[in-house]
């Protein structure tokens, strides 16, 4: 029910590092984010950011500030849902 979210293997998300053109998405929570729009606004640098770029970033967001809200923050840079890579092909 709901939208159709656009599932995201890890291997896809591991092509989106912001490299080579391509956009840098990350995972936060089971969800993955389109985070270049973001880039030139994060309070803690775009270096830091992209630390999280093409992979899980959940365990490194919450290490360092687990009280930003990303979910509101990033509503509008939401790609889909990270699933495994068995769970995309079904
Ligand atoms: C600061 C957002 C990811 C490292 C902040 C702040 C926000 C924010 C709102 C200011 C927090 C405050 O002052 O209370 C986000 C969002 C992310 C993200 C929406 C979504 C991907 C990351 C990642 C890292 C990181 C992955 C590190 C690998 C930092 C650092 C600061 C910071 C070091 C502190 C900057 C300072 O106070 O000098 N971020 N962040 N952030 N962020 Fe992030």
């Amino acid at each position: 029910a709901g939208a159709a979210y656009l599932r995201v293997t890890p291997s896809m998300l591991r092509r989106q590092t912001g490299r080579r053109g391509k956009d840098a998405w990350t995972a936060l929570g089971g969800r993955v984010y389109n985070i270049s729009p973001y880039l030139p606004f994060h309070p803690g640098g775009e270096p830091e950011l992209l630390r999280a770029a093409g992979r899980d970033g959940t365990k490194l967001f919450g290490e360092i500030h687990p009280w930003v809200n990303y979910e509101t923050m990033l509503s509008s840079c939401l790609i889909g849902l990270l699933v495994d890579e068995a769970e995309a092909q079904s």
